[in-house]
């Protein structure tokens, strides 16, 4: 029996971020080492709250949760995205605070730790803004030769983004962290729009939850429609794209994918393209501002139902 893959997974629950732990857990092929929080879709310490209980509906409150940055490295927390998440990141449920507190270490901490005690094996999966890793990098430069793989959700390399047409949501909350993360020493696979916009899990595929015994699923048939109302009223899609849940997809089943292997930048201008995630294209762009970085696993496309059949069998565990 092969040994399951550690993982840690910064995070801004975040309804989709909530699947994403979810799916995580219930995956005996990975073994969530911890979880740490950023600002995005709420903030912080509204996220830590949130992570702190969706661990304990999920029954792990032996995973440490450790709360990171509560802004961006160089410009304000653009706030939070209630439209999308509700209020308090969890469609309004209003969950109850958890008996637990996080870990007196901030996040960045947490993860140069994490993966200096374990050389090599630690797969950091990036799911809100990358600030907290992109600190853990300049607190510790060299810090990710010994990782081994970031995952993230974020960016749009060949397609516009959502957060404005050039940008992603997670990379527009912190272009600066993003520039510095695409340029980290370890395998980076990005798990962007391009690829994320071509996963809708329809509303008769989220009608599942509600039918599924279990605390796990009975939260996302709680919050679930609250994101699906915002998919229906702004982009007319019928469910949800699933984004966050595409890394823990990609960890578990990487030939459902295809993927262009270039170095990316970001935009940290600050004109209409702040954020943009821009791949090299030609080999001689690779001589200019893309020097010297390695190649980022860009997925580009998927066996979309194939992803979500996975995802939803592992939600009904
Ligand atoms: C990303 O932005 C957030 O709203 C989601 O949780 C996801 O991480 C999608 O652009
Ligand atoms: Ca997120």
């Amino acid at each position: 029996m092969t040994t399951a893959r550690r993982i840690l997974i910064d995070t801004d629950p975040g309804i989709d971020d909530a699947m994403a732990i979810f799916y995580a857990l219930a995956s005996p092929e990975l073994d969530v080492v911890g979880l740490t929080t950023v600002f995005g879709n709420a903030h912080t310490d509204v996220c830590t709250t949130n992570a702190l209980r969706l661990l304990d509906i999920a029954g792990r409150p032996d995973i440490p949760v450790a709360q990171g940055a509560s802004r961006p490295l160089a410009m304000n927390y653009r706030g939070p995205v209630a439209f999308v998440h509700g209020d308090d990141g969890q469609g309004n449920v209003h969950l109850p605070p958890s008996t637990r507190a996080a870990v007196p270490v901030h996040a960045a901490q947490f993860i140069i730790d994490t993966v200096m005690a374990e050389p090599d094996e630690i797969t950091v999966v990036l799911l809100g803004p990358f600030t907290n890793m992109a600190l853990a990098m300049l607190m510790h430069p060299g810090l990710t030769s010994f990782v081994k793989e970031i995952v993230v959700m974020g960016g749009a390399a060949f397609t516009s983004g959502n957060a404005s047409p050039a940008s992603e949501a997670n990379i527009l909350n912190d272009p600066e962290a993003a520039d510095i993360v695409f340029g980290a020493d370890c395998p980076i696979t990005m798990a962007g729009l391009d690829v994320t916009h071509r996963i809708t899990m329809t509303n008769e595929d989220l009608a599942a939850f509600g039918r599924t015994p279990g605390p796990r699923a009975a939260h996302l048939a709680a919050i679930v429609p609250y994101y699906a109302g915002f998919y229906r009223d702004r982009n007319h899609v019928d469910g949800i794209y699933v984004h966050d849940s595409t890394t823990i997809s990609y960890l578990l089943a990487p030939h459902l994918f295809t993927w262009k292997e270039l170095p990316i930048r970001v935009d940290t201008g600050h004109s209409v393209c702040r954020g943009r995630t821009l791949p090299a294209l030609h080999d001689s762009d690779e001589e200019g501002p893309w020097q010297g970085r390695r190649a980022v696993r860009i997925l580009t496309d998927v066996d979309a139902r194939g992803a979500i059949d996975l995802e939803l069998e592992h939600l009904a565990r």
